[in-house]
């Protein structure tokens, strides 16, 4: 039987040393999955009844909720924008916060959630499954324009083109399986990689509002940092990383309002050993700043 809460933190050496936990601080983690960076956080903090972890997806909430039982950790099943804005609203605020974006193993290697190439299974890729919007709707109802756009922004896809063309004229799609060949039809010929795994990692962005949800809360997440806080997200796709940077960068620098210190100057990438094990580490970009003491 598969187990599907296997998920090894990337870059957890690199996490601790920047985030520095000591003990008695507060810890927000915004994307808890299956508790491997908070794991070792709380083992630095021992502040359990101080942290809260965040969830959109329900199983990942239902193992925190295990490991974490009687601990006294808050852990909330919602997506991080709504999650921080209620904290916020709460007066709360953290000496940590981590978020480490994305999809987790299990998502990927659960067949029937249907985020994964490798297994044949109905359109899904919600990471809340509790949502309304499925890959399903977007394949099926969304017009050529806004797939081809899709496509190739999230996708960073040459053929984006091609391949809404193929979407369209192929309608109704059903399955992983269906939607790969119909895509490989774009890429005749193709060797290694599947030529779907980038129209795949678009639709995914899409269902989940990944870089919308990200843009808006990061400015939530500097207020829930409290002075002397260190925040770090972990990003996998070009475009988050993009949005991390460019925010950190708007809020920092040699300005007399300057509200965040960058402890990253470049980010921070998996080494070669962590990649041989762990491959998600590949594309994961860590970048860290400070709450400037006012
Ligand atoms: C890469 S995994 C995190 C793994 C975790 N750090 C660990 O060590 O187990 C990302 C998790 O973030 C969750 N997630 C992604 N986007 C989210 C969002 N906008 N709000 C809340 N959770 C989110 C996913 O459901 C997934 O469980």
């Amino acid at each position: 039987m598969n187990d599907y809460t296997k998920h090894y933190p990337v870059l957890l050496d690199e996490v601790l040393q920047y985030l520095d936990p000591k003990e008695g601080e507060s810890y927000l983690d915004l994307t808890a999955g299956y508790g491997g960076h908070a794991e070792k956080i709380l083992d630095r903090t021992l502040k359990p009844h101080n942290t809260t972890l965040v969830d959109r997806d329900q199983n990942a909430i239902l193992h925190l909720g295990q490991k974490f039982d009687g601990s006294g950790v808050q852990v909330i099943h919602k997506d991080f924008l709504s999650a921080s804005q209620e904290l916020l609203s709460q007066g709360k605020q953290f000496d940590i916060i981590l978020a480490d974006l994305g999809v987790s193993s299990p998502h990927l290697d659960n067949a029937s959630r249907g985020f994964s190439i490798k297994f044949d299974a109905k359109l899904d890729m919600r990471m809340d499954e509790t949502q309304e919007l499925t890959a399903a709707d977007v394949v099926n109802n969304y017009d050529v324009d806004r797939l081809r756009r899709i496509i190739r922004v999230y996708g960073e896809e040459p053929r984006a083109n091609k391949i809404a063309q193929l979407i369209v004229e192929h309608r109704p799609i059903a399955t992983t399986h269906e939607l790969a060949k119909i895509v490989a039809h774009a890429w005749p010929g193709y060797s290694k990689v599947h030529p779907a795994t980038r129209t795949f990692q678009a639709i995914r962005i899409e269902v989940n509002n990944e870089l919308g949800l990200l843009e808006q809360s990061l400015p939530i997440w500097t207020d829930l940092l409290a002075p002397g806080g260190r925040i770090a997200v972990i990003s996998f796709h070009s475009l988050e990383d993009r949005i991390v940077k460019q925010y950190y960068a708007s809020q920092s620098g040699n300005r007399y309002d300057a509200v965040l210190r960058l402890l990253t100057k470049q980010p921070i990438t998996g080494g070669a050993d962590e990649i041989v094990f762990n491959p998600r580490a590949r594309s994961a970009k860590l970048r860290v700043a400070v709450k400037i003491k006012i």
